[in-house]
């Protein structure tokens, strides 16, 4: 039998964490054979609905799940683990302005960034899932250098699975047929969901998702727009954030990188794209947007 591994979730009394530590401890995350053991980390104020959430992991009697930690303590909680979701942050409050909120987070993914190199174990895999994600997870690289920086990733897979959801919707094709979008820059409005590589299997070989679109103007108007504010519209359905589809699109990202490689868990930068004008514009500006917030996440550190 395979030995456990220990699997963070920081944030875990939160929607998200609600959503994931079930499917962790399914086997969604790491595989129908891998035992886990679940570290849920909160603040103080959330011990009491996190001790619920380990009660329920109890009466829930998953096969795989053969421990769970559920602690306020930061090094308690990254003692030892192989895997780390950091959904943890502050959110943003009504009146609050954005360095505000920025200097929130990187005061919390600084001091758990020490944590986690001082006691995860070698090689642990960072997922940071918690807003502003793609500085977050820049903040938390900076502060753990001992992690391979290969290690240290965000969340865009939702909107990476939101942009197949569309493409499949539109040409009523199976989900799973759609390959190759990409999703570049922020996780943010400013994001660009680009399907000029991406392709659908279909009985007489894999064909262009732009030739059996054939609606430029949809392609580049609704289809980007749609995925671009998706967060916001559940919120505005639901009155709470994407928790499920979060959830698994988390999943998902550790599992393709843990293991849907051949490589064992490595990932490589695909080279050679061609990139048009359009694209070109989209990718500027996102780029733009990133960099403003990595200039105001630094200016918080002063
Ligand atoms: P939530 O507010 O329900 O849960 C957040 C949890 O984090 C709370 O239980 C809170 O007590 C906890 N927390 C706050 N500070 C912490 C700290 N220093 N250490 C540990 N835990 C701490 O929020 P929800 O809906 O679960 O979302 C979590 C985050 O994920 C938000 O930042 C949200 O914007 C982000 N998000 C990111 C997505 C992505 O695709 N990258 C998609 C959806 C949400």
């Amino acid at each position: 039998a395979k030995e456990p591994l220990r699997v963070l979730v920081t944030g875990a009394a939160g929607q998200i964490g609600y959503a994931l530590v079930p499917m962790v401890a399914r086997g969604a995350m790491l595989g129908p054979d891998q035992p886990v053991i679940l570290h849920m980390l909160d603040i103080a104020p959330a011990a009491e609905p996190l001790n619920g959430v380990k009660m329920e992991l109890v009466d829930a009697a998953f096969p795989l799940l053969k421990g769970v930690v559920a602690t306020t303590d930061v090094v308690e909680a990254c003692t030892g683990v192989n895997v780390a979701v950091m959904v943890g942050g502050f959110p943003r409050k009504e009146g609050m302005e954005r360095k505000d909120v920025m200097s929130k987070n990187v005061s919390i993914y600084k001091s758990q960034a020490s944590a986690l190199e001082k006691h995860a174990a070698p090689n642990c895999k960072v997922l940071v899932v918690a807003n502003p994600a793609n500085t977050n997870a820049l903040i938390l690289k900076e502060f753990a250098p001992s992690i391979p920086q290969k290690n240290i990733t965000c969340l865009t897979r939702l909107d990476h699975n939101r942009a197949l959801g569309q493409v499949s919707e539109r040409l009523k094709v199976q989900v799973a047929d759609v390959n190759n979008v990409i999703i570049w820059g922020n996780h943010s409005s400013t994001q660009y969901p680009d399907v000029n590589h991406a392709s659908v299997k279909t009985s007489s070989g894999a064909k262009p998702v732009r030739e059996l679109v054939a609606n430029d103007e949809w392609l580049k108007g609704e289809f980007i727009t749609t995925v671009q504010q998706r967060g916001a519209a559940i919120i505005k359905a639901r009155k709470f954030s994407s928790a499920l589809s979060a959830a698994s699109s988390a999943c998902d990202h550790i599992r393709d990188w843990v293991l849907g490689t051949p490589e064992n868990g490595e990932w490589s930068i695909v080279q050679g794209l061609s990139i048009d004008e359009f694209s070109r514009k989209k990718l500027d500006a996102t780029a733009q947007e990133l960099s403003e917030e990595k200039s105001l996440a630094y200016s918080c550190l002063q």
